[in-house]
C-alpha cells in the first residue's frame, strides 16, 4: 500500500495583534490572570470585514501549494476544518475552492467539524484517501476566525482570552519511501460531555439534549409549541446564548488524561516509545496543558513546540500553525520523528505519528 508524506507546509497569521491588557480595557480580566492560567500574553485577530476565515486559510494554502511545488490546479481534493466557518453552509471548503480560483477543475470539497482536533481528522482522511491511490495532492486546511464570535464583555472571559485567530495549511501527497511519511493516525471520540464546551445556538436541538439528560440548562427555547424559526430564537439573543461556553476545569482535566493516552497508542503501534519522539506538536489549548503532557512523557523542552504565548488557541489552526513554525524554525529535519496531538470539544482527539 503507498504511504503518504506531507509535501507542503503553510500558515498566516493576521497582522493586528491584540495584547492580553488590550482585553482587560474591554472586561474585567488581566494580563496576570491570563499568563498564569494558559501561557497566553497576546493573540492575532483578523481585519473584520476584509478577511474571513477563508481567505486566512487561502493565504496559508498558496505557501503549502507553493512549497509541496505544484500548481493549485493540481490539487485535486480539498479538506476543510474549522469551527468558525464563514456560514453556517455551504462549509468553507467550496468557498476556499473559489477564493483561490480553482472552481474549473471541479475538484471535491469536505468540511469538518471537530473543533480543536478537526486537523487530526482531516489529516487522517487525506492520509486514507492517498493511500488507496483516490487522489494525489489533498490541501488539508485548519483556520479560524474566533473573534467574530466571541462575547467580549465580562460574561465571556474565560473563553474570549483564549481563542485567537490563523491558519495553517499542508499539501499531503504519495511516497514511494518505506520509511518517511504518516505512520499512522489515532481518532476518538466521546459525546457523553458534549456540551461541556460548545457553542450550542443557533442549531436544530430545540433543547432536546438537555430534556433527555434532565439538563435544567436553558438552552434558549422559551416556547417548546413554536413551529418553525427556532434555530435562532429572540430569547437567545437576549440571554447572550449565542456563544461558545466551556467547563474549563472538566475540560482541562480529561486533556491532560486523553493526550498523552492518544500519544502513547500510536507509538505503541510503531513499537516507539516518547523518547523516541524529536518534536511533538500539541494543540495548543493552554501551556499548561502542554507542559502536563510533556512531563507524562517524560520530553524535553526541544521535544515540544508551543506558540500559544503568542497566538493564543485557534483550535483546529493551531496544530498546522505550530508545525509550519517549528518547521520554518528549522527545528524539524528530515528523518525526524514528529508526532501531532489534539483534544477538545466533542470531546474528540487524536494523534497523527509522521517521519518527516
Ligand atoms: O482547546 C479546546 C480545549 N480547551 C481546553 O483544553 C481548556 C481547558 N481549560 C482551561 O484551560 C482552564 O480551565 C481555563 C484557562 C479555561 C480556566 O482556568 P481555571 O483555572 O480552570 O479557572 P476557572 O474557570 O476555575 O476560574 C477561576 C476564577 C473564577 O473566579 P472565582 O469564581 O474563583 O471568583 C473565574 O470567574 O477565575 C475567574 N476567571 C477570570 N478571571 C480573570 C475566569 N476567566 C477569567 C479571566 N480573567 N479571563
Amino acid at each position: 500500500m503507498l504511504r503518504s508524506k506531507i509535501a507542503g507546509i503553510g500558515m498566516y497569521l493576521p497582522e493586528t495583534v491584540v495584547k492580553n491588557d488590550d482585553l482587560a480595557h474591554v472586561m474585567e480580566t488581566n494580563d496576570a490572570w491570563i499568563q498564569e492560567r494558559t501561557g497566553i500574553q497576546e493573540r492575532r485577530y483578523a481585519r473584520k470585514h476584509e478577511e474571513t476565515t477563508t481567505t486566512l486559510a487561502a493565504k496559508a494554502a498558496v505557501i503549502a501549494i507553493e512549497r509541496a511545488g505544484i500548481t493549485k490546479e493540481q490539487v485535486d481534493f480539498i479538506i476543510f476544518a474549522t469551527l468558525s466557518p464563514d456560514y453556517y453552509f455551504p462549509g468553507c471548503g467550496v468557498l476556499l475552492q473559489r477564493e483561490l480560483g480553482i472552481t474549473k477543475t471541479e475538484i471535491g470539497a469536505l468540511d469538518i467539524r471537530n473543533q480543536c482536533s478537526g486537523f487530526l481528522y482531516a489529516l487522517s482522511i487525506a492520509d486514507q484517501f492517498v493511500k488507496t491511490g483516490m487522489y494525489k495532492n489533498i490541501l488539508v486546511v485548519g483556520a479560524e476566525m474566533h473573534s467574530m464570535g466571541l462575547d467580549f464583555t465580562t460574561r465571556g472571559r474565560n473563553v474570549t482570552v483564549i481563542f485567537g485567530d490563523g491558519a495553517g495549511a499542508v499539501i499531503v501527497q504519495p511516497t514511494s519511501s518505506k520509511t518517511r511519511g504518516i505512520i499512522t493516525t489515532k481518532l476518538h471520540s466521546d459525546g457523553t460531555y458534549a456540551e461541556k464546551l460548545a457553542y450550542i445556538n443557533p442549531g436544530s436541538h430545540g433543547g432536546y439534549h438537555a430534556k433527555k439528560m434532565n439538563d435544567a440548562t436553558d438552552f434558549g427555547f422559551p416556547d417548546p409549541d413554536t413551529y418553525g424559526g427556532v434555530f435562532l430564537t429572540q430569547h437567545m439573543m437576549d440571554n447572550a446564548q449565542t456563544y461558545p461556553n466551556m467547563e474549563g476545569q472538566f475540560v482541562f482535566k480529561l486533556a491532560v488524561q486523553k493526550f498523552p493516552e492518544v500519544i502513547k497508542e500510536a507509538l505503541a503501534e510503531a513499537k516507539l516509545t516518547p523518547a523516541d519522539i524529536d518534536m511533538l506538536i500539541p494543540h495548543q489549548a493552554n501551556l499548561r496543558i502542554a507542559q502536563f503532557v510533556q512531563k507524562t512523557l517524560r520530553l524535553r523542552d526541544d521535544q515540544v513546540w508551543n506558540n500559544i504565548q503568542r497566538y493564543g488557541n485557534t483550535t483546529a489552526a493551531s496544530v498546522p500553525i505550530a508545525l509550519c513554525e517549528a518547521w520554518e524554525a528549522g527545528k524539524i529535519k528530515e528523518g525526524d520523528l514528529v508526532c501531532l496531538a489534539a483534544f477538545g470539544s466533542g470531546f474528540t482527539w487524536g494523534s497523527a505519528l509522521l517521519r518527516w
